[in-house]
């Protein structure tokens, strides 16, 4: 049976998704994005050289297989193009390898002015600034722009216009909404979108079409599970769906067709942005991981939150996503700790919770309780074979294993494609 398979971060994002559908591409046709936009930021490092993605899926540099920017996601034209001409220069045939859904809705310059005022607020969520909520909002209120109402045509600058001017009334104190003019958004959106329309099509149906033919599909998820409107810790969250339900609704493959869910967790945690987070560290050991782990956004160089392994919400995010097989990454990063704390448990005014709370003020109450394992202190990176692994590592994995009844299939332990381990 041919394989379609979701790829999830488990957690805050930035698990190494990029890395790990770069080593998997191989295995399949297509890769597909689902969700979400140029707030991601995926790595892939070979040859000595790093990349990073951010609209365009990470199977690009696997010859020959398709890519396909779903209709869940939100389009950024501009990043969009500018991403094309990088991959380009590594001589990647974009025309005939990526396609584009004309259902996918494209993110506008006053998207982004209006993420940019939401987030001077006192209350703000600490977003990447890309324009990202604004532009699913105007979607589920049904005024937002597809690709293909572009090359429609028709109505085009009255919608723009409108949607500006409703924008304007919200905030009339912004300078820079006033600046804007529908026109000049109209000609650059015509201007950005004549670079890719040959790319553009009814990517549900290609899809399908994929799947009848008996090829395989990998389906990248964006952000992570804890990130998700439904399932993460609203309202510290990103605007769309990034668990493996989102994966049908933002490409069009029914759910019967996905056969397994590929879930992805850090060796530690970390998180960028607001919102509460009950392992985050703020001693040496939180140092120790930002360091060796380079934990700095791939899209806004943001410093990322670091804390211990948190198993609780590891669990609920394996059960809301239907895991099927793990993947860990970045274990490397703990090479140097005598102890590895992982949270098994949270104190909540003396009781122990085993469920995780999406609640945000029961989270921020809440002091996880640690099973103490011991460090395995040796480098992990020159270890190619499972056997050759450390005990108190196979102990760590095994304790993990058994605590999210999910076999762990794949251990990353680098940035780079060879730096992986497969798990028997
Ligand atoms: P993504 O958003 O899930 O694709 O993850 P990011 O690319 O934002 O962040 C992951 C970072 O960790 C990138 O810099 C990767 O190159 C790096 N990385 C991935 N896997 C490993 C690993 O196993 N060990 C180490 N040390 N770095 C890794
Ligand atoms: P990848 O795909 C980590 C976070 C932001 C913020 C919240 C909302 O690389 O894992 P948004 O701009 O989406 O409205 O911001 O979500 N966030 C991410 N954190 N990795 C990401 O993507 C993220 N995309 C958004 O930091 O807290
Ligand atoms: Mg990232």
């Amino acid at each position: 049976m041919n394989k379609v398979t979701v790829l999830v971060g488990l957690q805050w994002g930035d698990e190494g998704k990029g890395k790990i559908v770069d080593i998997l591409s191989p295995y399949y046709d297509v890769v597909a994005r689902y969700q979400g936009g140029a707030n991601a930021g995926h790595t892939i490092v070979f040859n000595n050289k790093k990349y990073v993605l951010h609209l365009i899926p990470s199977g690009i540099f696997t010859e020959k297989i398709k890519c396909v920017i779903g209709n869940g996601t939100v389009i950024d034209l501009e990043a969009l193009n500018e991403e094309i001409d990088i991959v380009k220069e590594e001589n990647i045939d974009i025309s005939s390898r990526l396609l584009i859904s004309g259902n996918a809705h494209v993110i506008l310059k006053y998207h982004k002015i209006v993420d940019a005022i939401n987030e001077s607020k006192s209350n703000k969520i600490g977003t990447t600034k890309k324009g990202i909520g604004p532009c699913y909002f105007d979607k589920y209120a049904r005024r937002g722009i597809k690709i293909q109402d572009i090359a429609f045509g028709v109505g085009l600058l009255e919608k723009i216009s409108d949607n500006l001017e409703n924008l304007r009334r919200i905030f009339p104190e912004s300078y820079e909404l006033k600046e804007l003019s529908p026109e000049m958004i109209y000609e650059e959106l015509l201007n950005q979108f004549s670079k890719v329309k040959n790319l553009v099509s009814d990517t549900h149906i290609f899809l399908n079409n994929m799947i009848k033919g008996n090829k395989n599909i990998l389906l990248e998820g964006a952000q992570g599970a804890l990130l998700d409107v439904d399932f993460g810790t609203y309202p510290f969250i990103t605007s769309s769906h990034p668990t493996a339900g989102g994966a049908s609704i933002g490409t069009g493959i029914p759910v019967n067709k996905i056969n397994s869910v590929v879930g992805i967790f850090k060796a530690y945690l970390t998180r960028v942005g607001e919102g509460p987070f009950p392992t985050e560290l703020f001693d040496i050991n939180g140092k120790i991981m930002s360091e060796r782990g380079n934990e700095f956004g791939a899209t806004t160089g943001r410093h990322r939150r670091c804390g211990w392994l948190d198993l609780v919400a590891l669990k609920y995010t394996v059960l809301v996503n239907g895991v099927t097989d793990l993947v860990i990454t970045k274990s490397d990063v703990l090479d140097v700790f005598d102890e590895i704390n992982v949270c098994t448990g949270y104190d909540y005014k003396g009781n122990i919770i085993s469920e995780f709370p999406t609640n945000p003020k029961l989270l921020s109450d809440i002091k996880p309780v640690y099973k103490v394992l011991k460090g395995w202190k040796l480098s992990l990176n020159e270890i190619k074979e499972s056997s050759d692994l450390p005990d108190n590592f196979k102990s760590y994995l095994s304790f993990i294993e058994d605590y999210l009844e999910v076999k762990i299939k794949y251990i990353s332990t680098g940035p780079s494609r060879e730096e992986i381990i497969i798990n028997p």
